[in-house]
């Protein structure tokens, strides 16, 4: 990711409703948690951005972490996160180190890592891809939980190329345009933004790339990273991904 994003866009990312993305992926999480029976004490949000992951999940009793690169992002979390205990940690994907929660007798490392909202589309090459696997791993603790989502290539073609949303609230609009490159599989969504400041309205523009990987690929990047991948499904339901899907979730587990 460049280190032009998530900059300004953290201050209205709540505003224009991109926190609800993550709060059907926290519901959507309760249900893997309950299909493959996993137990969380400690768990890590990764690329947590404004923290409404973190904030439904402290609802849990859990004892949390987020990191995130974007430090406008995670201003708006900390906020959001007063008086739950949550840490919050400006790490950047593909390779960091936090304080590893547990001891010796419950097994060092998070229960559960999760990353929602196609966080880990903006990892554009297969090397920081499975970096992050790696990073992952390290801080799980074995038969620790890794749940993700993922754009598909299809969204990017079909949802991203080509196409324009705009749309305007008294004190915000904004104008994405998106094109996508069919042999790079990356998308670019050029994100202007206006935000009106009393009398004025100020603009903005951040260019956001992604990358799509086929599903052979992430099984076999986290299968090299030590997981087991235990689900990989049409995100939002416990089906099988067609090739016209435009979202997976991926459920893996840390070898023991
Ligand atoms: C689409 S937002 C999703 C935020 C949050 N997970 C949610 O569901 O609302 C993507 C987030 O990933 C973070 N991010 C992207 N690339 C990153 C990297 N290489 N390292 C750490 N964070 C990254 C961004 O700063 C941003 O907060």
């Amino acid at each position: 990711m460049n280190d032009k994003v998530y900059r300004r866009f953290a201050e209205v990312y709540d505003t224009m409703g991109a926190d609800r993305f993550s709060a059907q992926m926290v519901e959507y999480t309760g249900e893997l948690i309950h299909k493959f029976n996993i137990d969380v004490v400690h768990a890590l949000d990764l690329c947590c951005g404004t923290g409404t992951a973190l904030h439904l999940f402290a609802r849990k009793g859990w004892q949390l972490v987020g990191v995130d690169r974007s430090e406008g992002m995670l201003k708006i979390a900390r906020k959001k996160l007063r008086g739950t205990g949550a840490k919050l940690y400006q790490k950047s994907l593909p390779t960091f180190k936090i304080a590893l929660p547990g001891d010796k007798e419950t097994g060092k490392g998070f229960d559960l890592v999760t990353s929602f909202y196609d966080s880990l589309n903006y990892l554009l090459t297969q090397r920081d891809l499975k970096a992050t696997f790696r990073t992952v791993h390290a801080h799980l603790k074995p038969g620790g939980w890794f749940v993700f989502d993922m754009n598909t290539a299809e969204a990017l073609k079909v949802l991203w190329d080509g196409q324009v949303f705009a749309d305007v609230h008294d004190n915000l609009a904004w104008v994405w345009k998106n094109t996508y490159d069919e042999n790079k599989q990356t998308a670019d969504c050029a994100a202007t933004f206006f935000v009106r400041k009393g009398k004025v309205w100020e603009r903005f523009t951040e260019v956001h790339t992604e990358r799509a990987y086929a599903n052979s690929v992430i099984r076999k990047l986290l299968r090299e990273s030590g997981f087991v991948v235990r689900g990989l499904y049409r995100c939002f339901s416990f089906e099988k991904p067609d090739a016209d899907d435009y979202r997976v979730c991926v459920v893996a587990e840390k070898k023991r």
